[in-house]
């Protein structure tokens, strides 16, 4: 059985929360295992529409179960929200989610520390989520975080006390109101409530997941953000702190890297990155605002509209190199349907050098210039094609044109947010990566 990561390729929001529900009948778990509630990952199927922030998009599957390992920082009430949300929806979770005891906890005051430290970064904030996930890996990195079991640990006032004193210290050095001030405090009695709230989904997290693989069941790994807002490898400082790349799916949950069977890149068919930093291939003219429109980029978790621009393969061979890309699975083609011409950024022009490697500087990568290579546009709707015959020609030489620039096959190519609306090519590495169910996928696509 395949233990597959799911990882994106560019600056998150590729479509992984769709890809992961329609793998789901080929798998027995899904796993996240960075970053927190900074993710929204939709998933829609006939006239339902989800959008998942915490907990694995494999939760909509009645028969899945989900964990959410040690490598996330998990705010009690966003968690706890998100259940109920489900619940609201008839989605039963008892029983199949479960949640690392070794998970950092994500405090009211880490957000308050995101909003005051972009607030003093003016000019040059990072665009985050201001849901305090910079914080509080800073928390935990620090040595001072607390984690999920330490929320009934009898010393519990004192790593309260400890935590609250530095982010007051840092609040006021910034010029920002005090927690109380704030209602970002956080007491000894609403740990023991979230505690309690959320012990029936604790658990060793490690012990469970290693024991499934040695029985022969097989996970899926959810990455969340995309691998350019990697904390090592992205575009830093403008990234998020995880790691988002598929190294952290055995970081973040504990099973090591000889259990990981392979890993499938979700590119999405141009770019978008929400927030601020460097992108080569961005669209600031009406193109990047039709992109905008008809790919409907607006942000899941803040509703700020995404930056767009044109694929880019400098990006998208980076992200094939790091995470090791067996397969692809290419979303929103059908965005591109409307386009005379499409352009890909193939090179970056750096003072009269072309560099076919991203580079580290984030000054080159503000002024770098994409070197463009333009296809021809199919100008037919490809929205819900399912058999690869059906594709205009203009249409498959662009994703020919992927498969070659990334030396791996594209075989699923989704053509609409729905998860009937996607192609599946019946090809070798999706027959391994599937562990042979590639037509449970079908059958329930
Ligand atoms: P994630 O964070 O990677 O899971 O992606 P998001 O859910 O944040 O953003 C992807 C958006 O595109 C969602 O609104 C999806 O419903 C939508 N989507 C996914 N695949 C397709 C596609 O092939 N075509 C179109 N038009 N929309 C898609
Ligand atoms: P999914 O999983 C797109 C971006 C923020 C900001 C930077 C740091 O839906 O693809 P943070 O709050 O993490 O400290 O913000 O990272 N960012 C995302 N962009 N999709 C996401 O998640 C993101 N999560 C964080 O916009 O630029
Ligand atoms: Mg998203």
């Amino acid at each position: 059985m395949a233990n597959v990561i799911i990882v994106g390729m560019q600056w998150g929001d590729e479509g992984k929360g769709k890809i992961v529900d329609l793998l789901c009948p080929a798998f027995d778990g899904v796993v996240r295992y960075q970053g927190g509630h900074n993710a929204g990952h939709t998933v829609k199927f006939r006239d339902r529409h989800f959008s998942l922030r915490l907990i694995p998009s494999g939760i909509l599957h009645a028969e899945m179960a989900c964990f959410m390992g040690n490598g996330m920082v998990i705010a009690p009430d966003a968690f706890l929200e998100e259940l109920d949300q489900l619940a609201a929806s008839g989605v039963q979770v008892a029983g199949r989610l479960f949640v690392s005891n070794r998970a950092h906890v994500l405090f009211p005051l880490h957000a308050a520390l995101d909003r005051a430290r972009e607030e003093a970064r003016g000019s040059h904030r990072i665009g985050t989520t201001s849901r305090g996930i910079g914080p509080a890996y800073a928390s935990k990195a620090s040595r001072y975080g607390l984690r999920i079991c330490d929320l009934t640990a009898p010393d519990l006032a004192d790593h309260l006390d400890n935590l609250r004193s530095r982010a007051e210290v840092e609040l006021a050095g910034l010029g920002a109101p005090s927690l109380a001030a704030l209602g970002a405090d956080t007491g000894v009695e609403q740990c023991r409530d979230w505690a309690e709230r959320l012990a029936p989904h604790l658990c060793d997290t490690e012990q469970l997941l290693n024991a499934w693989i040695a029985g022969g069941r097989a996970l899926l790994f959810e990455g969340a953000q995309g691998t350019l807002l990697d904390l090592d490898h992205g575009t830093y400082p403008y990234v998020t702190s995880s790691s988002s790349t598929a190294g952290g799916a055995c970081t973040g949950t504990g099973v090591p890297p000889t259990s990981i069977d392979g890993a499938i890149g979700v590119l999405k068919a141009y770019t978008t990155r929400v927030g601020g930093g460097p992108f080569p291939a961005e669209l600031t003219d009406a193109r990047g605002d039709f992109l905008r429109q008809r790919g409907n980029e607006f942000g899941t978790v803040t509703g700020r509209p995404r930056r767009c621009g044109w694929l880019d393969t400098v990006v998208a061979r980076y992200a094939q190199l790091l995470n090791g890309i067996d397969t692809v699975a290419l979303t929103k083609l059908d965005v591109l349907d409307d386009f005379d011409e499409i352009p890909v950024c193939v090179a970056y022009r750096l003072d009269g050098k072309q560099l076919r490697d991203l580079p580290p500087d984030r000054h080159c990568l503000e002024t770098a210039e994409p070197v463009l290579r333009t296809f021809k546009g199919w100008k037919r709707s490809t929205a819900g094609i399912l058999e690869e015959a059906d594709l205009p020609p203009a249409a498959r030489d662009y994703i020919d044109f992927i498969e070659q620039e990334l030396n791996a096959p594209v075989t699923m190519v989704s053509t609409g947010p729905r998860r009937e609306e996607t192609l599946l090519r019946d090809h070798p590495a999706l027959h391994r990566l599937t562990s042979g169910h590639l037509g449970r996928v079908v059958e329930q696509r």
